[in-house]
């Protein structure tokens, strides 16, 4: 076990042990096929079953709305390409943010290359796009709209249910990628009248892997996986039991304690920034006011001290927290969402993100924060920059 201290959870989260128990008989006891036409197969088929009603109910679904897939990215992917195969020709533009995560954002430039036109609405400084720039996008040959319900980066939550509104007027499909937001504040697909919506199990401590797309009776989508009969022959594959079992445990945990697990994730956060506040100077936390961004997001700006050196010290003592999205973690880009809320490229490079989970502590804050002020401290003290502004003689 890594006894590290872990404010990452926006990349990933551990598997809760409730979860891991009901997961476990699924790979040896009962380790049937749940396409098969027996008594293994019917004991597989029944849990895939229960998962998807408890799926269901947590996102206010109906079950046969529900289709399994390997997580997030495939929900994304599964959710443009399908509705562009099935919406036709006339129909090559699709409206989106600049801030979605690359699951969509790469997905839509594969689209681009076949003839397909994108539009990414810009957002304001808080990360957070304007309704009536959304609807203002849509055109006659608009096939979707792909806004995500709450972004990796920076947490502030978008306008999903009035642009829904908006669109559904115009005849036009929505799509919401609700990765972050499942588990972190409540979501219900009929409250936020959406067509299609992507989760992900490893964000609220079930098994990596596996998520679901949501695609609302009625709504027409082309095939993503072919193969066997599978979810209703929509999406081929034998079945992830164990981690379908794992998937439907961890969100209905996720339902049942949401709220006093975004109590306890927001108070941790509110006391992390507050004492870095207290402690660091020239420090600033992007993205949206407290109450318009998910409860365990705090991503930081600690000016004139490069966000690569302050993981790297973080990381020396044990620290996880992360640049920008883990998906993109490899790149030595400065992060999209932080240009496109018009951070300059030297602020989007000295912000880290922190997301914390609600068996974080406070001695671990207190830590952490002691770790931070001393390896900003440092690092400045290399900047020229910064010796410049400490005696006044620089712009801030
Ligand atoms: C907003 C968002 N969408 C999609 C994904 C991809 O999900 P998965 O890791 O399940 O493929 C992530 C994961 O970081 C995410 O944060």
């Amino acid at each position: 076990m890594n006894n590290g201290i872990y404010f990452d959870h926006a990349a990933t989260t551990f598997l809760d042990e409730r979860v891991l128990a009901e997961m476990l008989p699924y790979f040896q006891s009962k380790f049937g096929n749940a396409s098969s036409r027996h008594a293994f197969g019917r004991e597989a088929v029944a849990a895939v079953d229960e998962a998807r009603v408890k799926i269901a109910t947590a996102l206010g679904a109906k079950e046969n709305e529900i289709y399994f897939t390997s997580g997030g990215t495939e929900s994304d992917n599964w959710a443009i390409k399908g509705v562009s195969d099935a919406v036709g020709q006339d129909k090559k533009h699709i409206v989106t943010t600049s801030i979605e995560h690359h699951a969509i954002l790469n997905t839509l430039s594969e689209l681009a290359k076949k003839g397909y036109e994108v539009t990414y609405v810009p957002v304001n400084r808080q990360g957070v796009v304007s309704v009536s720039d959304v609807v203002g996008a849509i055109r006659e040959d608009t096939a979707l709209v792909s806004v995500m319900l709450a972004n990796n980066e920076v947490g502030s939550i978008q306008p999903v249910k009035e642009i829904a509104k908006e669109a559904k007027k115009m005849g036009v499909l929505v799509h919401t990628d609700a990765v972050q937001a499942v588990g972190a504040i409540p979501v219900d697909v009929n409250e936020l009248g959406v067509d299609l919506l992507s989760v992900s199990a490893h964000k609220f401590n079930g098994p990596k892997g596996i998520g679901a797309l949501f695609v609302r009776n009625g709504v027409r989508i082309g095939k993503l996986i072919t193969g066997g009969e599978q979810e209703r022959s929509m999406r081929g594959g034998t079945y992830n039991v164990p981690s379908i079992v794992g998937f439907g445990k961890a969100i209905e945990l996720a339902v049942e304690e949401l709220s006093a697990r975004s109590e306890r994730v927001r108070f941790l956060r509110d006391r992390f920034v507050s004492e870095i506040e207290k402690a660091i100077p020239f420090v600033t936390v992007n993205g949206a006011e407290k109450d318009k961004k998910l409860p365990n997001n705090a991503n930081v700006c600690f000016e004139y001290a490069d966000g690569e050196s302050v993981l790297l010290a973080l990381d020396m003592a044990g620290i996880a927290a992360s640049l920008g999205s883990a998906c993109s973690s490899g790149s030595a880009d400065p992060s999209h969402v932080l240009l496109a809320m018009g951070l300059s490229e030297g602020r989007a490079r000295s912000s880290i993100r922190f997301s914390f989970g609600s068996e974080n502590t406070e001695e671990e804050i207190e830590k952490a924060v002691d770790v931070l002020r001393r390896a900003v401290e440092r690092l400045r003290s290399y900047s020229p920059l910064f010796k410049q502004i400490e005696s006044g003689k620089g712009n801030v």
